[in-house]
């Protein structure tokens, strides 16, 4: 069965034809980096536009390097949510009118779902039930696959998204956009000495916040002259503190829920430190961490053709499919 994604939730677009589940023969990404560093962060109508000036070129790069003609893909797979409505529209207008063209089945795919199946493209999917820590620049959630393989979302961030906070301090410290592998270059290079402010959910929910901490490095930069040894240590402080909230958040995810394994997905998964730390963690509970490798968990189009490949998504009318930018776990 051959399965051509595509992604357009956020500012990449992507195509990629994945056969029998794991088997990715391609995954184009085109980064808008270049056109969002100036502001710091995704701009919505931008993103859209470019979107549609490149979406025909990325998929037909997608076909052209699997060697497979449009006429033998089975299926087409498209992220319709969450994300924003500009971006997921471009993409899902264009796999519907290839489904309807080839008349060939059409899944609509979460965008979340997508991400935790993407460390499936790379290691076998454990034995149910099992935990995922989601970690990206829109989303931070914690999610729980039960015995029955629905997947639950038991935690999610009340705030900012880790990777948003990365995003918003790299900004702060003038580094680049995206601000993720900035700070964890420059952390590093310093020291974790400033003790930022952690949040504590005082209800015991499994919820995260990233804004309290992002609060406190603006006011300690307001209050220090920056020179270059603080913005490593900014960094490095900062990295370590939210490292450490995802890890004591999934640790008591752990105390509560049962699981065979321990999953990490989503852009800010590239962090080396960040697995490091959730590695340690599921070693102490004897679980294994699985991760994708770097290419596979930033938004991309294989995730998306992985989850219709696993099964676990309906077909839709590709003349009902429609985007919600707010679009829920559900399986
Ligand atoms: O999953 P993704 O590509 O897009 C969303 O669905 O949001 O994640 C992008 C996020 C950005 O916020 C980026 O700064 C973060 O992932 N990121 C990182 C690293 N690489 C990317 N965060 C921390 N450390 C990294 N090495
Ligand atoms: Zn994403």
């Amino acid at each position: 069965m051959l399965v051509l994604g595509i992604e357009t939730s956020c500012d990449e677009a992507s195509a990629a034809v994945v056969a029998d589940r794991r088997t990715i023969l391609s995954n184009i990404i085109y980064s808008q980096d270049h056109i969002h560093c100036q502001f710091g962060g995704v701009v919505p109508e931008l993103a859209s536009r470019e979107h549609l000036r490149k979406i025909d070129g990325v998929v037909a790069a997608a076909l052209e390097q699997s060697g497979v003609g449009l006429s033998t893909i089975d299926a087409f797979a498209v992220t319709c949510g969450p994300g924003l409505i500009g971006s997921l529209l471009i993409g899902i207008c264009y796999a519907k009118s290839l489904a309807y063209y080839c008349d060939k089945p059409l899944y609509g795919i979460n965008h979340l779902i997508g991400h935790m199946h993407a460390v499936f493209l790379e290691h076998d999917e454990p034995a149910a039930p099992y935990l995922t820590l989601l970690v990206s620049g829109g989303h931070t959630s914690l999610l729980h696959t039960g015995d029955d393989r629905v997947t639950r979302t038991i935690g999610r961030t009340r705030d900012d998204a880790a990777g948003e906070a990365f995003d918003k301090v790299a900004k702060m410290l003038g580094l680049g956009y995206p601000g993720g592998p900035h700070i964890e270059k420059r952390a590093a290079e310093g020291k974790a000495i400033i003790r930022f402010s952690r949040a504590k959910m005082s209800d015991g929910s499994l919820d995260f916040s990233f804004s309290g901490l992002k609060t406190a490095v603006l006011y300690h930069l307001r209050e220090n002259p920056v020179t270059d040894r603080l913005i490593a240590d900014v960094a490095a402080s900062f990295q370590k503190a939210c490292i450490e909230s995802l890890v004591q958040q999934t640790g008591r995810a752990l105390d509560q829920f049962p699981a065979t394994a321990l999953l990490l997905c989503g852009g800010v998964a590239c962090n080396t430190p960040l697995r490091t730390a959730l590695s340690h963690l599921a070693a102490r509970y004897a679980l294994p961490c699985l991760y994708p490798p770097p290419r596979l968990c930033a938004d991309n189009g294989a995730m998306v053709a992985a989850v219709a490949l696993a099964g676990r998504a309906d077909p839709v009318s590709p003349l009902d499919l429609d985007g919600d930018p707010n679009l829920r776990i559900q399986s």
